[in-house]
């Protein structure tokens, strides 16, 4: 069955993503090009909690997978027998909200008589740049940036991946949910302090620079995020008003020096001319600025995906599918969700 796709020119992937709080599915052609990226964010339900609440992500994937595929599928103008290869998010992710994009897939691929790919969530962030940058071929380095994960990686070839530095505490955008939440900006907290830093003054406050020690290329926020709600507590005992603009602003200038510096310095001790960026925090405005002047300043290629590509989606996981797919890397009917998959696991 597979090896008669391998020779097939176009491979169309029906990809399947409920990781956390988004339900997703969308078709990519030959893992570069989206015919059709459907995402039902959870986001408003979640937000009433101030996060994610793993029972009520799971019961919501369960009432929308359907919907959300069929949909997918009608935007591609296809049918279930015009995809060649289902792709589905097996892990890292909420248990019981993988396991409800797993047994989708496995459904659907049994009964086509379909090849059936479990694709790691962090490997699809990367494979994200795929769908912006159609020209982007590996090597290059890739920062992993978002909700659950802060991972530097060198990615070597489209399946070979190397963790060469990650977060000891919390996530970068953990990071951001958590200080959005201590000034009262809400549930995400990612987009929210984007906007208000906007108008703020990133030195207007000198917040640390996490450092750890004996693994320079390693991240940690704890520290970051302690001094930002010192801060907060300070002026209110005070009695003074929070410029949270100028919070944000500072805020954002730590975390964005913490995890360019690293990024340059990878690229530049691993002889690679190519940086690129992926997962939710991606999508902010600072990093993004600051990530692409200092690749300018040292000669190299700065890369992000689109921001709809940036947070989860399951365009992405066609991609990465299409690739493990390529290489021989699909799975059988014992596919399971792996809550605490590794970068590195097959
Ligand atoms: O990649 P993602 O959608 O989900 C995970 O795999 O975790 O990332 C979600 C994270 C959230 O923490 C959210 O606050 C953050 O990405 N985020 C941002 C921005 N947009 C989303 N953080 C900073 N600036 C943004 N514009
Ligand atoms: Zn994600």
């Amino acid at each position: 069955m597979a090896e008669n796709l391998t020779d097939k020119k176009d491979i169309y992937v029906l990809g399947i993503e409920s990781s956390c709080d988004e339900t997703a599915a969308a078709v990519v052609k030959n893992g570069r090009e989206v015919l059709s990226n459907v995402i039902s964010s959870q986001i408003d339900i979640h937000t009433v909690y101030g996060g994610v609440v793993p029972e009520i992500a799971s019961r919501l994937h369960c009432e929308n997978i359907n919907g959300v595929i069929r949909l997918a599928l009608e935007n591609a103008g296809m049918g279930f027998e015009d995809v060649d290869v289902i792709a589905v998010t097996k892990g890292p992710g909420l248990v019981g909200a993988l396991l409800v994009g797993v047994s989708e897939a496995k459904a659907i691929a049994y009964a086509l008589n379909k090849p059936l790919v479990g694709v790691n969530h962090i490997r699809g962030h990367i494979a994200a740049n795929y769908i912006t940058h159609k020209d982007l071929e590996p090597p290059y380095v890739c920062l992993v940036v978002s909700g659950g994960h802060t991972h530097l990686i060198v990615v070597r070839d489209y399946g070979s991946f190397e963790l060469i530095g990650r977060t000891h505490d919390d996530a970068a955008g953990e990071t951001f949910d958590k200080v959005a939440r201590a000034v009262g900006l809400g549930y995400p907290g990612g987009p929210k302090i984007d906007k208000a830093a906007a108008g703020g003054d990133p030195k207007a406050m000198e917040f640390p620079r996490g450092e750890v020690k004996d693994h320079p290329y390693d991240f940690t926020f704890s520290g970051l995020k302690s001094a930002v709600l010192n801060h907060i507590n300070q002026m209110k005992m005070k009695g003074e008003t929070i410029r949270v603009e100028d919070l944000a602003a500072s805020f954002e200038a730590s975390v964005t020096d913490s995890l360019v510096s690293r990024t340059l310095r990878c690229a530049r001790e691993n002889g690679l001319n190519t940086v690129a960026m992926a997962g939710g925090v991606s999508a902010n405005s600072a990093l993004r600025k600051a990530m692409q002047d200092e690749c300018d300043k040292a000669g190299l290629r700065c890369l992000y995906p689109e921001p709809v590509y940036c947070t989860d989606n399951a365009a992405m996981i066609a991609s990465a599918g299409y690739y493990d797919f390529l290489s021989g890397r699909w799975d059988d009917e014992s596919l399971n969700a792996v809550p605490d998959l590794k970068l590195s696991a097959d």
